[in-house]
């Protein structure tokens, strides 16, 4: 291992922040043993800040249906491919009550981004029925995009907590680069701000190893990630999908490379953010079948297990090579209790687990 890398992890463990240099250095490492001295840094700040726990965040994708366009996203507005739906509300109650039943402590509702009167309706009439069907007792994550401040407040009032609304990148040209003219990066980030004001708890991430995007661009959006000062983080390597504009990257794409930059993003994150909630996404399982774990284990301490029915999951594919879309929910959980154990960790039934990040913030009552 260099000095170099030994110093920087040294002086983490004597609780100095990572500067920039710092950063870009841990996201350059290549060699094996500088990889597992990173990882097993991140582990021990996870241990110390959030515990060996993982909690479940039970998935249902709503609807794929999307106003966006993104360059990269295999559910743009414009890829004609893609079968169309939008889940029933009471095919959410009783994905909903599936994870409740099953003890799981916290649902995410996610879907395409869609801004309309129905839309802010069918989205509260879902909270209220899943909430009524699951006595209140669920927390109820919700990633559906760009809102106003007037429907985010609808939302929050019909007992939605959390908001996941990632960044995608902080640097405004590689912003535009992905997206078309009319998706600006400023309301994004005016969004998140909303979203606080209006008393959620607040995620957001960016896509790692996009091409053209460097590691001091990494470092920059995960200092940019900790001025925003948020509650949560997601984050996931960028997988190239065959009917976007990107389809072309998929020649050069290099699962391995992906997964550890992932990885090192993920541990890099828990080093500066050491009480934050942190997802290990599903594009890390999409590269390695265990990559949850990895991720898991490079200091991540949330999954968001799929609940939603299995046959709308073929047209839920975001990236390439999206895992488990025969598996239903019953099948997901027990294989995944079962890597978990096999990594000494414990999961957090029944629990809404909410960081400690969050805690701090809240006001005492
Ligand atoms: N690879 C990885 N992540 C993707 N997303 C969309 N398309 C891709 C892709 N090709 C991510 C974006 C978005 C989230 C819902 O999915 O970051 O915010």
């Amino acid at each position: 291992m260099t000095q170099q890398v030994k110093d920087i992890l040294g002086h983490v463990a004597q609780g100095q922040t990572l500067e920039r240099d710092d950063l870009i250095r841990l996201l350059d490492i290549s060699e094996e043993n500088e990889y597992e001295a990173l990882f097993h840094a991140a582990y021990e700040v996870k241990k110390k800040n959030v515990g060996p726990v993982v909690y479940f965040r039970g998935l249902i994708e709503i609807s794929n249906i999307c106003q966006k366009d993104c360059l990269y996203c295999g559910i743009r507005k414009s890829n004609p491919k893609v079968p169309r739906f939008r889940l029933s509300i009471e095919e959410i109650v009783q994905a909903a009550r599936w994870a409740h039943d099953n003890h799981y402590g916290s649902l995410v509702l996610q879907g395409g981004e869609i801004q309309n009167d129905n839309h802010s309706q069918y989205i509260t009439d879902a909270l209220n029925q899943l909430h009524e069907a699951t006595n209140g007792e669920l927390g109820v994550t919700l990633s559906l995009g760009e809102q106003s401040p007037q429907v985010l407040r609808q939302w929050r009032q019909a007992g939605a907590h959390r908001y996941l609304l990632r960044l995608e990148t902080s640097r405004q040209d590689l912003y535009r680069q992905y997206h078309p003219e009319d998706h600006l990066w400023a309301p994004r980030l005016q969004c998140l701000d909303d979203l606080r004001n209006e008393g959620y708890q607040v995620g957001t991430g960016v896509m790692i190893g996009l091409p053209d995007q460097t590691n001091a661009d990494l470092a920059d959006d995960l200092l940019y990630i900790k001025e925003l000062d948020v509650d949560m983080i997601g984050m996931g390597p960028f997988i190239p999908h065959g009917d976007t504009p990107l389809a072309h990257h998929l020649d050069t794409f290099n699962k391995d490379a992906q997964l550890q930059l992932g990885l090192k993003m993920l541990a890099c994150a828990r080093l500066l953010l050491p009480d934050a909630n942190m997802a290990a996404t599903t594009a890390l399982q999409a590269l390695s079948d265990t990559g949850r774990e990895l991720g898991l284990q490079a200091g991540a301490n949330i999954i968001m297990p799929n609940v939603t029915d299995p046959k709308h999951r073929r047209a839920y594919q975001l990236y390439d090579g999206k895992p488990s879309l025969d598996e239903n929910s019953e099948q997901s959980r027990m294989g995944l209790e079962k890597r978990i154990a096999g990594i000494g960790e414990k999961i957090g039934y029944g629990l809404w687990g909410n960081s400690p990040r969050f805690k701090k913030r809240a006001p005492k009552a």
